[in-house]
């Protein structure tokens, strides 16, 4: 597979923070935290600031803090360098989360409802860091960039609208050459729209590699100003957005991500190529990746996402032709 490139962290370090970071409620993997804490323990250089867009209980700016506070090389810029953009208000798709005993036990058994403000336990939860980290409580609809930009961490491109914002507001102020940007929701069947636009300003960045579904990219040069005006993907055509998704499909090395990756295309293509084409794709996809599909079915492999993502696809395209 190819690795992230960035330094490794030796054994004795690795397994010390790997268990603080475990211990951290969040929506992310033991891996991604790790890949957090060692781009800003080992990487950051202390050019920029470090954006954390999607914080929920602070796992991954807690990841970034930690990392922050073992980095020994850095000088850093004026005022906080972690700058955290979310809601901090519980909506609907937390609840199951927050709700769970072990989420319960780490955030001190607060009762947490929808729509409440849960920043005071994010604050509560990385005190440790505070001196590092800057909360900006809004919509990142709104959000103001604090300067230049080493570090980018997108958990919050959740729709398009925001991430084309996202983009035209934040990409500006990335730094040749430096810019590390990590895509925390990338190679999986779902937010085509991020896929495609990173995609399509491919020349612009280079791919680093990948870590479960996340995708790093390093900022290689400036963008031109018709990137930012207007929105160019919105003007593409559904099967030049389909090629920039298998694009991105091409990057993975790890085949069952590729088939998720792909999948993505199959609601733009009943939505805009009608429901045949999207049988015939689906049926493609399906010969292509027919092993995988196999092997995620297999009694005792549990019901994978994979299977589940397949299955939920597959059928809502056969049930809308046989309707
Ligand atoms: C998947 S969670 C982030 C998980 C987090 N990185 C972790 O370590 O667990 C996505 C977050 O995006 C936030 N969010 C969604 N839409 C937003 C918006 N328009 N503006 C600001 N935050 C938003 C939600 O409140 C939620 O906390």
């Amino acid at each position: 597979m190819k690795q992230i490139v960035v330094p490794e962290l030796d054994h004795f370090l690795r397994e010390k923070v790997d268990k603080e970071l475990q211990n951290y409620p969040s929506l992310m993997s033991a891996n991604e935290k790790m890949l957090l804490y060692t781009l800003a323990a080992k990487v950051y250089t202390g050019e920029g600031y470090i954006v954390d867009g999607g914080v929920y209980l602070g796992g991954s700016t807690f990841s970034l803090a930690k990392g922050l506070a073992d980095n020994i090389r850095v000088k850093l810029p004026d005022g906080k360098t972690i700058h955290s953009y979310d809601r901090f208000q519980v909506q609907e798709s937390l609840i199951k989360h927050l709700q769970r005993s072990s989420t319960l036990a780490k955030i001190g058994d607060v009762a947490l409802e929808k729509g409440d403000d849960f920043l005071p336990v994010v604050q509560e939860l990385t005190k440790e860091y505070s001196e590092y980290i800057e909360f900006h409580p809004g919509d990142i609809l709104d959000a103001e960039v604090p300067g230049p930009i080493e570090i980018a961490y997108w958990h919050v491109l959740k729709n398009a609208e925001i991430d084309a914002s996202v983009f035209d507001k934040f990409v500006p102020h990335f730094i040749s050459g430096k810019t590390i940007i990590v895509f925390q929701e990338y190679f999986f069947e779902g937010l085509p729209f991020v896929k495609i636009r990173q995609e399509y300003f491919a020349d612009y960045f280079e791919f680093l590699g990948e870590s479960g579904a996340a995708a790093v990219f390093r900022f290689k040069k400036a963008l031109p100003k018709r990137a930012f005006s207007g929105d160019p993907i919105a003007k593409l055509s559904s099967y030049e957005r389909c090629a920039l998704i298998d694009q991105a499909a091409a990057r993975t090395v790890v085949p069952d991500r590729k088939l998720l990756v792909e999948l993505s295309k199959i609601p733009i293509i009943t939505k805009e190529q009608g429901q045949r084409e999207a049988v015939r794709a689906l049926e493609d996809i399906e010969t292509r990746y027919h092993r995988q599909i196999l092997d995620a079915a297999l009694p005792g492999s549990g019901e994978s996402h994979l299977l589940r993502a397949w299955r939920k696809i597959a059928q809502k395209v056969r049930a809308e032709v046989a309707a």
